[in-house]
């Protein structure tokens, strides 16, 4: 009846799923609330929370050798919740606990050959920055910074921000398509892969 959610659609997650498809990658695809989606020859694994997805993620990650975090996580979730209505009267005050940061923690158990892209959503003028030191801080090789000023790119079929890579030069979008972004991710993805061997 009540929850904490936010505005995504997912739609930049499943659009990176369906170019790596394309580009002959085994995908699957660990998503939470979505707008609804058909990918032919992904393996999709549902989970309900935080805790579930950084599970499901942690065990599929050992084998893997990508992972694109482009889950809008809920950074917080309740202390308690209830199976029951809660009536407002009850109801004086919400303590929330922080969830696990799954990028961060896939981050810091990457190993040498694996590949991590990140996002991150960011309303500041200085959005590179900010951007750089997110995938610094949270060990990503690749990361697409929104710029999500007045509520733009969540639930939009289009998108506008920067893709960021440890050994790039910035690349600017503007009002691209999702899968336009998703295209450049899995080329950057593929390059850095073909590097490995
Ligand atoms: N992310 C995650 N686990 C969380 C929150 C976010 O794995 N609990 C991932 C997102 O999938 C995304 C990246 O972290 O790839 C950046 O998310 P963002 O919300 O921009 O950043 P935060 O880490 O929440 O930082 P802040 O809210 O302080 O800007």
């Amino acid at each position: 009846m009540r929850f904490i959610g936010n505005h995504s659609s997912g739609r930049q997650g499943l659009a990176i799923a369906y170019e790596a498809l394309k580009a002959g990658a085994d995908v699957t695809v660990i998503a939470g609330e979505t707008d609804p989606f058909d990918l032919p020859g992904a393996t999709v694994i549902k989970v309900q929370s935080a805790e579930d997805m950084l599970k499901v993620i942690d065990q599929n990650f050992v084998d893997a050798d990508v992972l694109v975090m482009a889950a809008a996580v809920a950074d917080f979730r309740v202390d308690k919740s209830s199976i029951v209505k809660l009536k407002k009267d009850e109801l004086t005050h919400i303590a929330l606990v922080q969830n696990p940061d799954i990028l961060a923690t896939m981050g810091a158990k990457k190993r040498s050959h694996q590949v991590i892209v990140g996002f991150a959503a960011e309303t500041a003028h200085d959005i590179e920055n900010l951007g750089l030191k997110k995938m610094q801080g949270k060990g990503a090789d690749l990361l697409f910074v929104n710029d999500v000023s007045g509520g733009a790119v969540f639930g939009q079929e289009e998108t506008t921000g920067l893709l960021l890579g440890m050994d790039i030069a910035t690349r600017s979008f503007s009002n691209v398509s999702k899968y336009v972004v998703a295209e450049e991710i899995v080329k950057e993805v593929a390059k850095r892969l073909e590097l490995h061997g």
